[in-house]
């Protein structure tokens, strides 16, 4: 848990609330958040969902790991340290999308429940989806988009996902996609079928 450090700082409520964001731009801001291991496919499927919000006019953001990592965390490793502060200004950061009004899909690893959780509280009941992107990691490292599987078998990377680090799969993600059995497409619209049924969308038909 981060500590307060500030003190004598008072909250400010907006003149422009989060109701008339919505209205304007005609949807609910929430949060699709993928969690798996690392070439599971989570930025892939989060860029594919997004894609097809934006083609039905939905106004959408991808928060993804290895970006984020090169601007607001770039001060941040991969101890378990590290990754819990980085998945902690991830859900500050998303929470602040949701209050715009976006629908904001967020691509970390975010290997441990206990932070996800976190990011989860952060958000109103309802506008959190937690989706698993089940990959077997024999698949991921087959894969190995990256070569970073390689360099972890090797020693070259220190504690990395799955391989000399932990990743604790969620109990009750609100999603499961499995990428080594189904394609991206089918992955994605698996996302978007969640987000109509519970009318984060509305649907299109
Ligand atoms: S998280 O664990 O803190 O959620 P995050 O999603 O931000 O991780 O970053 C993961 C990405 O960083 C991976 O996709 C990979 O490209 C890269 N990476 C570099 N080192 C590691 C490591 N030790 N463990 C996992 N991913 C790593």
């Amino acid at each position: 848990m981060a500590e307060q450090k500030a003190t004598n700082i008072t909250w400010h409520e907006t003149t422009v609330t989060v109701e008339d964001r919505e209205q304007l731009l005609n949807q609910k801001g929430c949060v699709v958040w993928f969690t798996g291991l690392s070439g599971s496919g989570k930025s892939t499927l989060a860029n594919a969902v997004a894609h097809l919000l934006h083609e039905r006019k939905h106004h959408t953001y991808v928060l993804d790991g290895d970006n984020v990592r090169h601007g607001l965390n770039k001060n941040l490793g991969f101890s378990p340290e590290d990754r819990e502060e980085n998945i902690r200004r991830v859900g500050e950061v998303a929470k602040l999308f949701v209050d715009a009004g976006t629908v904001v899909m967020t691509a970390f690893i975010s290997p441990y429940r206990v932070d996800r959780d976190q990011a989860r509280d952060l958000i109103s009941e309802n506008r959190f989806v937690e989706v698993y992107v089940e990959c077997p990691l024999d698949v991921c490292e087959e894969r190995d988009p990256k070569g970073l599987y390689e360099k972890a078998r090797s020693g070259e990377i220190k504690e990395f996902t799955g391989i000399s680090a932990p990743y604790e799969a969620p109990d009750k993600p609100e999603v499961v996609v499995n990428t080594a059995e189904l394609s991206i497409y089918d992955s994605a619209q698996k996302v978007i079928s969640f987000l109509e049924k519970t009318q984060l969308v509305p649907s299109d038909r």
